[in-house]
């Protein structure tokens, strides 16, 4: 039995009080009704530490949103996944499509990052997913096995069973338009088939895949429903507690 997960994903929001009072209403939800899924924030760097202490006596993990592909030295502006793990973060989230886009990151760096957080003790969710056009075309499997094939050929069996994966459609980030329970599915499926085929049958089995692109209230349920789909990495919705804990609840 894979445990779901669902991870909010901050992003660039929230002032100090405000991330505190949210995770301190969630702190009160997971304790009050302990829920299946394990809960994870990933939160902007400046809060890891805060977030960690924040959500102390309770079972919310804390995630970063990226981690530098170096361990220490002269690179002004970056954060060791080392020093992420140093102030109790456990997860970090790896290659999101807003960073490969606007940051230009690519399966080189993204596999220098994964090594990283592995070597720090850290859980890398490495995000995956194709654009509008992609999906178009009807490459949309094609691209994302590419997207992944890249990063495993230079990781092995171990390294790619400690990932959880996030498929992440871009059409569907930020837009409201959630890819349907059989899309999503049918993508994960492919996405589990990718690991067999580059690890084996039981890592295959046993590797978390979260879906994520608009997942809310009322889409969460039919989704995390779909065999293959293993919880969500939710933007938008985390920022609401209401709504963040009804998905929760709906793991
Ligand atoms: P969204 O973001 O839920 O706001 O679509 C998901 C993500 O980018 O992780």
């Amino acid at each position: 039995m894979r445990q779901k997960i669902v991870a909010g994903n901050w992003k660039l929001n929230l002032l100090q009080k405000e991330a505190r009072t949210l995770t301190k209403a969630l702190v009160k939800h997971t304790i009050e009704n302990a829920p299946n899924a394990e809960v994870v924030l990933c939160v902007p760097h400046l809060y890891l530490e805060k977030g960690n202490n924040w959500t102390y006596g309770s079972s919310i993990k804390i995630s970063a949103q990226d981690c530098s592909q170096h361990s220490s030295g002269a690179f002004t502006g970056e954060v060791a996944a080392r020093q992420i793990s140093s102030v109790g973060a456990t997860y970090v989230v790896i290659g999101h499509s807003e960073r490969r886009e606007y940051f230009k990151e690519d399966a080189t760096l993204l596999t220098a990052k994964i090594k990283q957080a592995l070597e720090s003790g850290l859980t890398p969710i490495l995000c995956c997913g194709e654009s509008l056009e992609v999906r178009k075309k009807e490459t949309h499997v094609e691209f994302v096995s590419g997207q992944l094939t890249q990063v495993f050929g230079n990781l092995d069996n171990t390294e790619i069973a400690s990932l959880v994966i996030a498929y992440e459609p871009i059409w569907a980030i930020g837009t409201g338009e959630t890819a349907t329970p059989e899309q999503a599915q049918s993508m994960h499926q492919a996405i589990r088939n990718v690991v067999q085929v580059s690890t084996t049958e039981k890592i295959a089995n046993e590797i978390r895949i979260l879906y994520g692109g608009s997942v809310k209230p009322n889409t969460a349920p039919e989704l995390f429903g779909q065999s293959d789909i293993d919880g969500g990495l939710v933007g938008g919705a985390s920022l609401n507690v209401d709504d963040f804990c009804k998905i929760i609840d709906a793991a």
